[in-house]
């Protein structure tokens, strides 16, 4: 099928949803509540799997995961995947403290050559755009066929943050639009912390 037959990803919007409780074994965890479970999380990689999948019918697909936060995603995602596929991943760390961004490392190098290959860079969130910015042009200094992008979740910003203006990148395949709030599980965190949760919750802030 060409990319312009392919239907058109209707990306669940969950910017005005409220938050659900967080279920009991994780009461204790600072957190808010709930924005999307594990079912619903699911459900949409289920079909965000099945998306890509047309892209592989292309010819071999290499996706690159960004560690640490795309390791659950990533495990998920594949494991609908029928075509034909390797996997490797690559660790980018924003230096975070606690929700604040700082600068950008490499901490894990790309151990494959993707000399003439079809590239997805698979993240956990778009927030910013930095780091897949940063990433994109860094993988497409190597010489792939093509580069695209996946994200589980991308941070709606209303307005202009400190940090600079809307993403400037976008991703092709995107799980779920969600509000401008510090989200964790699923393999997102904060200072390290809570990524095991099964579900995506939003953090209680000292000053909320
Ligand atoms: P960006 O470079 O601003 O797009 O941010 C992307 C990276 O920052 C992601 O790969 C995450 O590791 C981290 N990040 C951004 N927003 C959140 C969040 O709400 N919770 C946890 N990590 C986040
Ligand atoms: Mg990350």
């Amino acid at each position: 099928m060409s990319p312009s037959l392919r239907r058109p990803s209707i990306i669940p919007d969950y910017r005005q949803s409220g938050l659900q409780p967080v279920p009991k074994p994780w009461r204790d965890f600072p957190l808010k509540g709930m924005l999307l479970d594990a079912d619903t999380i699911r459900e949409r990689i289920e079909t965000l799997a099945s998306e890509i999948q047309e892209e592989t019918e292309d010819g071999p697909l290499l996706m690159i995961g960004i560690l640490s936060g795309a390791s659950v995603f990533m495990a998920d995602l594949i494991r609908h995947m029928r075509g034909e596929l390797e996997v490797t991943y690559i660790g980018v760390s924003s230096y975070r403290s606690g929700i604040t961004s700082g600068s950008l490392a490499w901490t894990l190098p790309l151990q494959v050559d993707i000399k003439h290959r079809r590239v997805m860079i698979v993240d956990d969130i778009l927030d910013t755009g930095r780091t897949l910015e940063i990433v994109t042009t860094h993988l497409e200094s190597l010489g792939p066929a093509s580069v695209k992008r996946c994200v589980l979740l991308q941070k709606h910003r209303e307005s202009p943050h400190q940090e600079g203006d809307a993403p400037t990148i976008q991703a092709e395949h995107v799980g779920f639009l969600i509000p401008d709030t510090f989200v964790v599980g699923y393999g997102l965190d904060m200072d390290g912390q809570m990524r095991q949760l099964p579900f995506i919750g939003s953090v209680l802030l000292p000053e909320s």
